[in-house]
């Protein structure tokens, strides 16, 4: 843990300090417990986190009040993870690119290519041997990890260029998280990286000022950016997991018996979550290809892992303690070798 983010950027919007006021208790001497992500209302994590708050709350209704904060109400999730750091808000769900700029330690998720099927990530992402140490390095710093969510494969997507190829990339303004690992790997296959909120990438996209960008296909759908970009190209780069983060003094000081119950409610969250994306990115690619005529495209990923591969070596080389984690992904790649990472689709 080293990097850490100074004075908050953002001008703290209305919304935050309305849902901050008042901080901690609720009228009847519950506590608030505040949730913040930057989805929308539709997406499997809000839906994920509504049924936590319905289960912390039907267990412990009279002591806590879990309030859901979706679509960045509570700004970036840059903003959210440093809120979460100093306890202004309890929990928030952060893409595992934004947690590298908080710790070197989540590099490791980030790599690309770095699992060879939708099964080895979930068995990887299932191992508390794998995630423990990295869910628990940052507690000193203020948060730490209580689950993971879910969130597909990450392709390339454009505005009118079809990406067959790295090649295709060449002299195009692709939209990527604000990570070094995503910079870097954007450098390599020849594109020119464009960092940005995410919040920022659909007015970014109409305006012309990128001419693509790369996420999952709830993108296209729940964010609208099916509407501008017209080609969907799965050469399937990262599998990067969402994780739920919340403040390392709420959770310290959680009474056994609630602790116990919001552990259940994180494994509900996870559980729930994997449930819906699968049912969300079939119903989005659907709506995608025969409402906002987007074409998804199958291109032959080996020229792109190709590029890609020595990264995971020079990333290694510069965080060793990584290794133990990266070697045992390995063992779970084949095991489940192949598999669906091929399909061009993460169900
Ligand atoms: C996905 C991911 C988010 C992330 C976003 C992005 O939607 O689930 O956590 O913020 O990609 O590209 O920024």
């Amino acid at each position: 843990m080293k990097k850490f983010h100074g004075v908050l950027t953002a001008a703290l919007s209305g919304v935050l300090m309305a849902a901050l006021a008042g901080c901690g208790g609720g009228s009847s001497g519950q506590k608030i417990v505040r949730i913040g992500h930057n989805q929308a209302t539709d997406h499997p994590t809000h839906i994920a986190l509504l049924e936590f708050e319905e289960y912390v709350e039907s267990k412990l209704g009279s002591k806590y009040n879990v309030e859901v904060f979706p679509s960045e109400l509570l700004g970036s999730q840059t903003d959210m993870v440093q809120l979460t750091q100093t306890g202004a808000i309890d929990f928030c769900v952060a893409s595992n690119s934004i947690l590298e700029t908080f710790s070197d330690n989540y590099t490791l998720f980030n790599m690309p290519y770095l699992f060879a099927s939708s099964e080895a990530y979930h068995a990887s992402m299932d191992d508390p041997q794998i995630t423990g140490p990295i869910f628990e390095s940052t507690k000193k710093a203020g948060f730490q990890a209580v689950t993971w969510i879910d969130a597909g494969t990450r392709n390339f997507y454009t505005v009118n260029t079809p990406i067959e190829s790295p090649s295709d990339l060449k002299g195009l303004k692709i939209r990527v998280q604000q990570s070094p690992t995503n910079v870097e790997m954007m450098r390599l296959l020849g594109g020119s990286a464009t960092p940005m909120g995410f919040g920022e990438v659909y007015t970014s996209l109409q305006s012309k000022i990128i001419d693509g960008a790369e996420n999952n296909e709830m993108a296209l759908t729940s964010n609208g950016h099916g509407d501008v970009c017209k080609y969907y190209s799965y050469d399937m780069h990262q599998m990067i997991p969402d994780i739920l983060i919340g403040n390392s003094a709420f959770l310290y000081d959680l009474p056994e018996e609630d602790r116990q119950v919001f552990e259940e409610g994180f494994a509900i969250v996870n559980e729930v979550e994997r449930e819906e994306w699968t049912k969300a990115v079939e119903a989005a690619k659907e709506r995608a290809e025969n409402e906002q005529g987007v074409t998804f495209m199958y291109p032959d990923t080996a020229p792109f892992q190709e590029i890609c591969l020595p990264m995971h070596e020079s990333i290694l080389e510069q965080y060793p303690d990584l290794r133990q984690f990266y070697d045992a992904i390995q063992e779970y790649n084949k095991t489940y070798s192949g598999g669906s990472s091929e399909g061009g689709s993460d169900t």
